[in-house]
């Protein structure tokens, strides 16, 4: 969700607002999804590298996120979405990590989309949270490279969740910014110029429709 700074330079705001306008983005396509039958929306929220901005723009990023959790309830019961949390929320304040359990939990029986919001995430870190999981548990001997995909994939924070189809980055960055490198291993990959304040649905549903027109071979002819 790349591009809400630089909209709101644009506007000689502050960059804030840009994060502001992003939220409303985010609202809109998540209600399309549900209704759309897609079954999974992820969005990179917050990356484990995002702690390098000044103090003042993560802590209004953590605010947005309270208050974002709080008055999304409806959006989630009123369109079945079942919310999901992935990335490192150990660091989060007492009060955050609540928040997002609580609403994990109260969606966990919805059942149209899947809303996964990525939160200190990055995909070292996750790999490396997995492997840490794993090395305490052991692993068999005689185990096969096939044993170790399936137990890494078991422990990545998308366990169970399938993988990337299509991602689609905002803001003209052509580049991955280490998000779900594994579980993008197939995902066809769409880069947008348009800041994400500005990202609409006219323009999800074109890059849907290319998408379904992409031959997709997963390594095969
Ligand atoms: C990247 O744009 C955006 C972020 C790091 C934060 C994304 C957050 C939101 C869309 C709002 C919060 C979302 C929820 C669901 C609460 P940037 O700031 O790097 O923009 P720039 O590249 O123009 O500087």
């Amino acid at each position: 969700m790349d591009g809400n700074g630089r909209w709101a330079k644009q506007k000689g705001l502050n960059r804030t607002e840009g994060h502001k306008e992003g939220v409303k983005v985010v609202r809109k396509i998540t209600r399309w999804c549900a209704k759309n039958s897609i079954s999974y929306l992820s969005l990179y929220a917050f990356s484990t590298e995002n702690w390098l901005r000044p103090k003042i723009e993560v802590d209004f990023l953590m605010k947005l996120l309270e208050k974002y959790l709080k008055n999304e309830d409806k959006t989630y019961e009123e369109n079945n979405i079942r919310f999901k949390a992935i990335g490192d929320i150990g660091c989060f304040s007492d009060k955050l990590k609540k928040m997002i359990n609580s609403l994990e939990i109260k969606t966990a029986n919805n059942s149209s989309l899947t809303q996964i919001l990525a939160l200190n995430y990055g995909s070292k870190d996750e790999i490396a949270r997995a492997f840490l999981k794993i090395s305490k548990e052991g692993i068999e001997n005689n185990a096969t490279k096939y044993d170790v995909i399936s137990k890494l994939e078991s422990n990545l924070d998308t366990a169970g969740i399938p993988d990337v189809d299509l991602l689609i980055r905002t803001g003209g960055e052509i580049r991955l910014s280490n998000f779900l490198l594994y579980q993008c291993a197939y995902a066809e990959l769409y880069f947008s110029k348009t800041l994400f304040p500005d990202f609409n649905i006219i323009e999800l549903e074109k890059i849907i429709k290319s998408y379904k027109q992409r031959y997709r071979r997963f390594g095969a002819i």
